[in-house]
């Protein structure tokens, strides 16, 4: 399966999603290809926000070899889903999908909520860590319970 993270500035939450799915499809044998991007372009070419590095860091995960990009359409190619951090990440992908079978790449990462911006909260990383690692693991669970 070919998965992308996406958020807002690829700087602080898809990063995370993308290093923790990256691990879990890792421990659990599956040969998924994870990558992330953000709508913005603020931060192309930079790496992870150093909260998120850190975060991650601190549960055996290392993101800092990732690199910022932002999302092209040539990605409704690329990959089979695209799971988006919140409402406003939703829109802005969908306004660029061109046909309903990239529409239906596309939803919520976390299905019926959203992961909050963390940018501006330093307090904020370490629950999105959580809410990430959580949703990882059901993805992947729900996944191998169907294989
Ligand atoms: P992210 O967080 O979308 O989780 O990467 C943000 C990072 C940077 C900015 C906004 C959100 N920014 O405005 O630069």
């Amino acid at each position: 399966m070919k998965i992308l993270m996406v958020c807002l500035g690829n700087i602080c939450r898809s990063p995370l999603a993308h290093g923790v799915m990256e691990h879990l499809a890792h421990q659990n044998g599956l040969n998924w290809e994870i990558d992330s991007a953000g709508t913005g372009n603020w931060h192309i070419g930079a790496q992870p926000d150093r909260r998120s590095i850190a975060v991650a860091r601190r549960h055996g995960i290392d993101i800092s070899g990732q690199t910022c990009r932002q999302f092209e359409v040539a990605d409704f190619e690329r990959f089979d889903q695209i799971l988006v951090m919140d409402y406003s990440n939703l829109n802005d992908v969908k306004a660029l999908a061109r046909n309903e079978e990239e529409h239906k790449k596309i939803s919520l990462f976390l299905k019926d909520k959203i992961v909050p911006d963390p940018y501006h909260d330093d307090d904020q990383f370490d629950l999105v860590y959580q809410m990430i690692m959580k949703r990882c693991k059901e993805f992947v669970e729900e996944y191998t319970s169907t294989i």
